[in-house]
């Protein structure tokens, strides 16, 4: 392939998403579909003695009431190297107030929710801990990150700065709520989810319901918005398939969302103990950085992450890093997007904004200084990194240099205090292996199948860009199927490696295909595309399959894709390191009167090698911009320490940021291909558009009023 710039591109579905055309998960109908209601824990922890459906039985069109005696015991567990648990189905201990306890089906929505309402619990309670600093809550450190020796380094170090920060519970709401539909026909169980891995819930229905999983086949064709929370296996999904087995009959599930609080992932609480030391000549030498977040009983999400971006982030050599987990009885948190540098690298960014403070330095400058090439973490160097080139290219469109450096400087007219922040991000960019099937049809069709799930992030419109600028198809009838076991082994499409998976084998096909039709017309030249090629040779069609995997992986990869196996990439390659980067740089206005804080303009310039799609990539930055600004300034989640649940478990009590809180979101990209990462030179995206915008914005705050907060969201009750 060349490297030119890829054209910009309408999205290949938005007609159709616009027109209402596209059927998500819970838009699929099928006859005799019975409705499903969960019935959510009111207690936090305990055994359950009893659980009375007589009521509930008798509304009228409730048809059946799943209980924990509906399903098998728990699967053994595989060991340290298998495939993670199943989510538990439905079990008469309690972990944390929302678990599931009963299933309701009925013949309409209103009859399963009425039905649910009506069935009663009772418990043997327990004492449980439902926030970090709860008695009974325990702590678990984990592996450390090190390289090398900071103590010693700290020690020599000229200035230093030390400093701890704080993000809070906060909960993911895409707009699509969790829903799962199954059929259980002819032997074979299908189910229709909003899922960003159709084969992880292929596994673990198998073995929550001790199915073989070759009966099973899972379709997810369009999210509307994943975030890492449709990921691992839903809490749901097991219940609703179990429903459609016992029953005979579909069995849809919408998750309400109040319940989704409750069962979904979420991001954790975590603290943020951040140290920092420069040398005389104001490079950064050591760091020393203790991370904790809040976790479950049993959950597996690392708190050693939130070191994944720090130390990347800049030529500090030496750097260690803590991290523990603080157990207590809540549902497991995990994945929502950018999961570990979203926090950590609020916390780390503004550290740094702190000490160019304390330095006198400017932030931009302090930051270009103190570049690298390398990823201390493995010693090897990082196979591309331009975030230089994203800070200069940055301040010179956002007019930094018109800076007033001094905090409380800038101010309009009628008192409004302007503030000017800076900050930047990186993030891992992994490669799972990927096996696709391209085949051109003389009819004038194409249909293109391979791993990878459509999230609204815009995989199918970068899939696209490469199938129709290297062969000459017709676009009208181009079909491009992913997220469906049926079609081609599929990996889970999260950690923003989609697009390293997809595109590289899209790219490869495209290649083979060529080479098939050169050999198919040995050199001749026919008129028309190459549907009509095909035509007038009378060949009614021609396929290749490719597979494709990451640097450092072999055939060992690809054979455990057709297993369903997890077999990512990266971002540590046998030779070097791969990050995506990006820098921020926001501006704040801050009230005079009420102090409301408002955004009205934002340039953000990303290092994520070759750009394939430009128009969903741009979308995927501001995306991540917007969350930032309500990750920084509005959003946390109440939690009732009495009972343990959460308080504002809806869209009308999260506070979410809104349209008239931010205005321009300028974005921009180096645009270099990274050709060590994969053929086609691209690195991740999703994930790195959100990292570091959170703390532009406190930077910026800080620089509009000279106050420094390291507690998020900031609100206007601490600018009074
Ligand atoms: Mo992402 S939070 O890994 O879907």
């Amino acid at each position: 392939m060349t490297a030119a710039p890829f054209n910009d591109r309408a999205r290949v579905d938005a007609y159709d998403k616009v027109r209402g055309v596209t059927q998500y998960a819970a838009d699929i109908q099928f006859p005799r579909m019975l409705y499903a209601m969960t019935v959510p824990s009111r207690v936090a922890k305990g055994r359950m003695t009893a659980i009375v459906t007589d009521a509930a039985m008798q509304v009228p069109g409730v048809v059946r009431i799943l209980t924990p005696a509906d399903f098998p015991p728990p699967p053994e567990p595989t060991g340290e190297d298998g495939p993670p648990p199943p989510p538990p189905t439905l079990e008469m201990e309690i972990a944390y107030r929302g678990q599931p306890i009963a299933l309701v089906l009925a013949e309409t929505l209103e009859a399963a929710v009425q039905g649910a309402e009506a069935i009663r619990q009772r418990f043997a309670d327990a004492p449980f801990s439902s926030v970090i600093d709860s008695e009974g809550s325990k702590r678990e450190p984990v592996e450390d990150w090190v390289a090398g020796n900071a103590e010693q380094a700290m020690a020599g170090a000229v200035t230093t700065i030390e400093a701890s920060y704080e993000s809070p519970t906060q909960h993911h709401n895409p707009i699509e709520l969790l829903t799962t539909t199954a059929v259980w026909a002819d032997g074979r169980l299908t189910i229709y989810e909003c899922s960003q891995g159709v084969n992880v819930t292929k596994g673990s229905v198998a073995a929550a319901l001790r199915l073989d999983p070759a009966i099973v086949d899972v379709k997810s064709a369009y999210i509307g918005g994943g975030f890492g929370q449709k990921g691992l296996a839903q809490r749901q999904t097991a219940l609703v398939a179990q429903a459609a087995i016992l029953t005979g009959r579909p069995v849809k599930l919408v998750s309400p969302r109040g319940q989704i609080f409750h069962v979904a992932t979420y991001r954790p609480n975590s603290r943020h103990k951040v140290q920092i030391g420069v040398d005389v000549n104001g490079k950064m030498i050591a760091a020393n950085y203790h991370a904790e977040h809040e976790q479950s009983r049993t959950g597996f999400f690392s708190p050693a992450e939130y070191h994944e971006s720090p130390i990347r982030m800049y030529g500090i050599e030496n750097y260690r890093g803590t991290a523990a987990n603080i157990r207590i009885d809540r549902q497991a948190p995990g994945y929502m997007r950018a999961p570990h540098p979203q926090a950590s690298c609020f916390a780390f960014e503004s550290a740094v904004d702190e000490l160019a403070h304390k330095l006198g330095r400017d932030p931009v400058a302090f930051r270009i200084e103190n570049d690298t090439q390398i990823d201390h973490k493995t010693g090897n160097p990082l196979s591309s990194r331009f975030l230089n080139e994203c800070l200069i290219e940055g301040a010179r469109r956002f007019g930094w240099e018109r800076r007033s450096a001094m905090p409380g400087s800038m101010k309009a007219d009628d008192g409004t205090q302007i503030g000017w922040g800076v900050a930047a991000g990186c993030y891992p960019s992994m490669m799972p292996p990927a096996i696709a099937t391209l085949r051109i049809n003389a009819n004038g069709s194409t249909r293109f199948a391979t791993s990878g799930h459509e999230m609204g992030q815009g995989i199918r419109t970068a899939i696209a860009a490469i199938l129709v600028e290297g062969l000459d198809i017709s676009t009208d009838k181009l079909e491009v199927v992913i997220g469906d076991t049926t079609a081609a082994p599929q990996h889970m499409t999260a950690g923003s490696w989609g697009t390293a998976g997809a595109i590289p084998a899209t790219a490869k096909a495209v290649e083979r295909m060529r080479a098939a039709v050169a050999e198919l017309l040995e050199g001749r030249q026919i008129a028309g595309n190459l549907h009509q090629q095909l035509a007038s040779v009378r060949r009614p069609f021609l396929q290749v399959e490719v597979s494709e995997v990451g640097p450092g992986q072999n055939a060992d990869a690809i054979a455990a894709l057709r297993q369903g196996g997890f077999v990512v990439a990266g971002p540590e390659y046998p030779d070097f390191t791969t990050m995506s980067y990006i820098a921020h740089f926001v501006e704040v206005r801050i009230e005079p009167r009420t102090r409301r804080i408002r955004m009205p303009r934002v340039v953000s310039i990303a290092d994520c090698g070759r750009v394939i799609s430009p128009r969903t990539a741009e979308s995927q930055i501001r995306g991540g911009v917007v969350w930032a600004f309500s990750a920084a300034l509005r959003e946390a989640t109440e939690i009732d320490p009495r009972f343990g649940g959460y308080l504002n478990n809806d869209l009308a009590d999260y506070v979410v940021a809104v349209n008239a809180d931010i205005g321009e979101i300028d974005v921009g990209f180096v645009d270099k291909p990274d050709l060590l990462a994969n053929s086609v030179g691209l690195k991740g995206l999703g994930e790195v558009a959100m990292v570091g915008a959170s703390a532009a914005i406190a930077n910026a705050v800080f620089h509009a009023t000279g106050k420094r907060l390291r507690e998020l969201p900031i609100r206007i009750e601490h600018l009074l």
